[in-house]
Order: structure tokens, then sequence, then C-alpha cells
């Protein structure tokens, strides 16, 4: 199989290829005099089996992403299929309010339009798959975060809220632990009140696990919980770490340890997804 890259995610794809049969397939890229951008694919991937690599978190890359498919699908290949490590935009799958977009729609059909097949990692909610007009399938990075933590003598792994708790019980599952998710209490119109009054983690080593870190709210605010539950200790976890305004130090400074994975890359990219994500792809 050959892969086809963004800039933003080259590294991630390079990572993939070291451990897979996977070949890197050469861009020439180039911006116009008045700021359009050009690529060209540097490679006859007709008949080829092509996998095309980038991230939706970053608008310029969407695009690049979308003319990097167009390029590959021109081509003819046997089948191309768009891996999205991180599909930013997963969490505008709804209409929360009259008016608004559906962007994870507009994205994950216009992709769709290029690709035989969509691979996303822990995408925020499968059900804008609905909006695909191909097969997609959701990679986890629960084997790959269990690993990382199995010498850590993990008691309890926990979901921030009852939506994240699959992915927390799939980890936990790995690690022969328990597992659990905060309550989420309704105090009225606009407050909501977070506990984990029905869990007993007193003494216990606590594994906090999340798709997202963004702005750190979720992460912070379940830490303190914890803490504050008793749990002689909490590690911190997480697919995609995206870390608005440097939160993972924060967020560092007051855990044991936090450990996100390679989807975005962060000094806390400890965690490499590349590796598996390649075999899910190729079935190697
Ligand atoms: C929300 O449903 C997601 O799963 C994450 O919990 C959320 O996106 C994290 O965002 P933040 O870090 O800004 O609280």
């Amino acid at each position: 199989m050959y892969i086809v890259s963004t800039s933003r995610t080259g590294e991630f794809a390079k990572n993939m290829m070291t451990s897979s049969t996977m070949k890197g397939v050469g861009v020439e890229r180039k911006v116009f005099p008045d700021g359009e951008r050009y690529f060209r694919i540097l490679e006859d991937l007709s008949g080829k089996e092509v996998a095309v690599v980038g991230n939706t978190n970053n608008d310029s890359e969407i695009l690049e992403l979308l003319f990097l498919l167009d390029a590959v699908r021109e081509d003819n290949p046997s089948k191309l299929i768009a891996v999205i490590p991180y599909f930013g935009y997963a969490r505008q799958h709804m209409i929360y309010k009259k008016g608004e977009a559906i962007s994870a729609k507009v994205l994950i059909s216009s992709i769709s339009e290029y690709a035989d097949e969509i691979v996303t990692v822990d995408i925020h909610d499968t059900s804008s798959y609905r909006y695909s007009k191909r097969k997609c399938r959701d990679f986890h990075a629960s084997g790959s975060i269990a690993d990382y933590f199995r010498e850590k003598n993990i008691d309890l792994v926990m979901a921030p809220d009852d939506g994240a708790f699959f992915r927390a019980k799939e980890v936990a599952d790995i690690l022969g632990c328990k597992s659990g998710f905060m309550n989420k209490k309704r105090i009225d119109a606009t407050t909501v009140e977070y506990n984990m009054d029905h869990i007993d983690a007193s003494g216990m080593k606590v594994l906090l696990v999340d798709d997202i870190i963004s702005t750190g709210g979720t992460i912070l605010r379940s830490m303190e919980i914890i803490k504050n539950s008793g749990a002689s200790a909490v590690f911190v976890s997480a697919t995609h770490g995206l870390f608005i305004n440097n939160v993972d130090r924060k967020i560092a400074s007051e855990c044991v340890e936090l450990a996100v994975s390679d989807t975005i890359k962060s000094g806390y990219s400890k965690i490499n997804v590349s590796r598996k994500l390649s075999y899910f792809i190729t079935g190697d």
C-alpha cells in the first residue's frame, strides 16, 4: 500500500511506514503568487492501493487533504483510503441550536466523494458516519493506552462522563481493573454538577481517560473530583491532545503522569498509535 500525507501529518505518516509495508509517495507542493496552493503526486498510482493521511482540525490542512485525495483519485487507484488520525470538527455532528451548520457532515461527506473508505482514530462520535457515502471504520487507541499504563498498577479507569465510559471500559478491560464515569447532576437550567459519589476510589490509583483534551477544562475538573474522592494517585490520558493555551503543563503538574497519543504531536505524545493503525489499515 502507498501512503500520501498532508504536510502537517507527515511525521505521523512516516511512523506508520516504519512499522509496516506501506511506502511513501512524494508530493510536489507550491504556492502561487496569489496564495493559491498546488499539489502534484510524484508517482504513478494507477491500479495501486493508496492511503491519504491528514487531520481535519486545521482548515488549511482540510483543503490539502481534499486536493491530495482528488489528485490520487484522478490516477485511478485500485483502492483509496482516507486516514484521519484526528477528525477535527467531529464535536459539531448535530444541530444544537437552529441555524447551525453540521460541520462534521460537511467534512465527512466531502471526503467520501473521493475515498472508497474512511478510517478515523477515536472520532468523537461515530454518528457522523451516517453522512458518509462510503464505509467508515474507527480505530480505538484503547489497546495502546492500556499497553502504556500496564506497568502502573492502575486500579480504576474513569471517564469524565457517561458518553466516554465505553473508552474507559475498553482500557480497564484490557488492564483487568475496574471502570467508571462521572455523574452529571443538573442543578438548574445553567448549572451542571459532576460527582463520583457512586464509586469508592479511596486509596486507588486512577487513570482518567478521554478522547480529546482541548482547553483542559473537562480533565482538570474531573481530576479534582477524583482527588477529592480519596484516590492515592491520578494518571491522565487521551487520544488527541490539542492542549489549547499550553494547558498540558497545568494538567501534567497536577497529576502523576499525562500521556496522550501521537495523532497530534506534543511533548506528551508518549503513546504510539501509528504502528497499530497501519496494521488496522493493511490487515498485515
Ligand atoms: C467532549 O464531549 C469531549 O469528549 C471532551 O471531553 C472535550 O472535548 C474536552 O474539551 P475540553 O478539554 O475543552 O474540556
